[in-house]
């Protein structure tokens, strides 16, 4: 790979030259958060809802945001341009920052300022994968996260080994359970379809409030298409008529078996294939 041109605090410079400290909390305690923003045509796909819900995550944990919106919107753009970005990803993470020393309690905002790391992921073809055709295979797994998933924080050992025991169980990814419903995707939204009905956990403290989610149902609605936000049971889930994912690197994805039973004939049906498409035209038209 191309070496990446990257931005650290303020700063642009090659990857190898970035460096954060060994006393950095996103590194010792897990004490970040991140946005993952897709690039379609060299352009963001909504970049406003990314900003929104990184503030709620940065309030959530009591950090202060170290960077305004605009000159987010700045980096994002300028990341895009130096590194030739027509599609892929931007990864941004916001950590509170390097103390000193090692310590659990916070440090003080005055004096240890937050670490604000960018970079980007080139992927060309992301909005042509050729999974979203075959459609993809999960798993359920217990969901033993923390209680507060509503917050994008970088805490992800657990999703990490979820798809890893999906990975090692033949599959592509683990939908995670929590009394008997399913919560949500390692990394991304889950939803199962009934006729002409689309069903997916309505929000709360439990699962990600997905930037792709909002925007999915939204058009979901407007193309008349019903939405219904209620858990679900994996039982239920193997005996609807679809199911798929959503998230800001996959968009909309087909789920086409789960724990080794195919739904229906166990190729993509018609509603997951439709909202992708929907997605991705309605998204680019409003790209910035
Ligand atoms: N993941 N749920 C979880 C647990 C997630 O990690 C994500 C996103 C989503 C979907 O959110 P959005 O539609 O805003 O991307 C739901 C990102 C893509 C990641 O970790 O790479």
């Amino acid at each position: 790979m191309n070496m990446r041109t990257v931005y650290v605090n303020g700063e642009y410079m090659p990857e190898a030259d970035a460096k954060v400290s060994i006393f950095d909390r996103g590194f010792l305690m897990a004490d970040g958060v991140y946005e993952v923003t897709s690039v379609l045509d060299g352009k963001l796909i909504d970049f406003d809802g990314h900003a929104v819900r990184l503030q709620r995550s940065l309030d959530a944990l009591d950090m202060a945001n170290p960077i305004s919106k605009d000159d987010l919107l700045e980096v994002h753009r300028e990341l895009v341009r130096l590194n030739g970005i027509e599609e892929g990803m931007i990864y941004l993470q916001i950590t509170r920052g390097a103390p000193e020393d090692r310590d659990f309690v916070f440090p003080d905002p005055e004096t240890t300022p937050c670490t604000v790391v960018l970079f980007t992921q080139n992927k060309p073809g992301l909005a042509d994968n050729p999974a979203a055709k075959r459609g993809m295979k999960v798993i359920s797994i217990d969901d033993i996260r923390w209680g507060r998933r509503d917050i994008k924080t970088v805490q992800l050992l657990y999703p990490s080994m979820g798809k890893m025991m999906a990975k090692k169980a033949g599959a592509d990814d683990a939908w995670m359970i929590q009394d008997g419903f399913v919560t949500e995707g390692t990394s991304n939204n889950a939803y199962i379809v009934k006729g002409n009905k689309i069903i997916t956990r309505a929000k709360s403290n439990d699962i990600l409030h997905g930037i792709t989610r909002a925007a999915v149902l939204r058009f979901a609605q407007e193309a008349q298409m019903e939405v219904e936000e209620r858990n679900f049971t994996i039982e239920e889930a193997r005996e609807a008529d679809e199911a798929f994912i959503t998230s800001a690197s996959t968009f909309v994805m087909p789920v086409v078996e789960i724990d080794g039973q195919p739904l229906g004939d166990g190729t993509p049906g018609k509603v997951a294939p439709r909202l992708r498409e929907i997605y991705l035209d309605e998204s680019r038209k409003v790209a910035i």
